[in-house]
């Protein structure tokens, strides 16, 4: 049974889309390579509102990965600002940035990374075993268990990651980034991947921690279907947003209505 939710974890649990949680402000990313300079983003404003699903999509090379990565402070801008839950993320020293990463976000990947020694379980429970807390008692315990329930992984808890289906994989590498319940879920190509239908399963595995727990995503993707189940589009392009489409929450993820509008917009 769940232990009594702290205020902070009502506000996130209550679902439902209120509140600024994240917002770039003029966000731009100069990488050196060789004596060339590449200029990844050009001045990216946004916000996101606190149990929102957006999705950023864009052409390969078109700065996205770059965005997801300032957005939690995996990287620091060249300039602007990232404020995540009312902390301005975007200058923290790197054990700062550590502290922020562990209690503020989690992150899914194209590729698993997950632990290969380690089974569903201690991938699971990593976050806090690395914070120092035994994943097997009180608390910890409890989350792990709600969150293999939500991803439909009890029973395969003793499975290593090399027993499991690529999509089993995934559902593990989401259920770790939520464990924390992080202010913010970033996902970069969760489904890139899967096959057609593993893919949609995350996707809706996606969808429903948004819809049912009121989980902030934003999610970087090239395709129109994973897209179509964000409450709103950013389209990314030579570094810059160029269009936003509000497609706003709806049970049916059909993409037909996104597909029109990227097509009215040329893209
Ligand atoms: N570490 C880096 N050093 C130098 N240039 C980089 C680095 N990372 C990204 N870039 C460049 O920045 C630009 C944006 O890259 P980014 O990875 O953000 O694009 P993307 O939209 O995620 O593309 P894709 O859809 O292919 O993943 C590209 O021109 C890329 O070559
Ligand atoms: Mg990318």
């Amino acid at each position: 049974m769940p232990t009594q939710p702290s205020s902070n974890d009502a506000t996130r649990d209550r679902g439902g889309v209120d509140g600024t949680i994240l917002e770039a402000r003029n966000l731009t990313k100069r990488y050196r390579l060789g004596n060339r300079d590449v200029d990844a983003l050009r001045g990216v404003s946004l916000r996101v509102r606190r149990g929102e699903f957006v999705a950023l999509m864009g052409p390969s090379g078109s700065g996205k990965s770059t965005l997801l990565q300032l957005l939690g402070g995996l990287d620091q801008p060249t300039s602007g600002e990232v404020v995540l839950d009312g902390e301005v993320i975007s200058h923290l020293s790197d054990a700062q940035a550590t502290r922020l990463r562990r209690e503020k976000t989690g992150f899914v990947f194209q590729f698993f990374n997950l632990i290969p020694l380690l089974d569903v379980y201690e991938n699971v429970a990593l976050p806090f075993t690395i914070a120092g807390d035994d994943p097997r008692r009180g608390d910890a315990a409890i989350r792990i268990h709600n969150v293999l329930e939500l991803m439909d992984l009890l029973g395969r808890e003793h499975n290593r990651p090399d027993q499991l289906s690529a999509g089993e994989q995934q559902r593990v590498a989401l259920a770790r980034a939520l464990v924390g319940k992080p202010a913010i879920l970033l996902a970069d190509e969760p489904t890139g991947n899967l096959d057609y239908a593993t893919g949609g399963e995350i996707l809706d595995e996606l969808w429903r921690s948004c819809d049912q727990l009121g989980q902030t995503i934003v999610l970087v993707t090239h395709d129109a279907r994973a897209a179509a189940h964000a409450d709103r589009v950013l389209v990314v392009g030579d570094g810059r947003i160029r269009d936003e489409i509000e497609l706003g929450r709806r049970t049916n993820r059909d993409a037909g209505p996104l597909i029109a509008r990227l097509a009215q917009l040329g893209l």
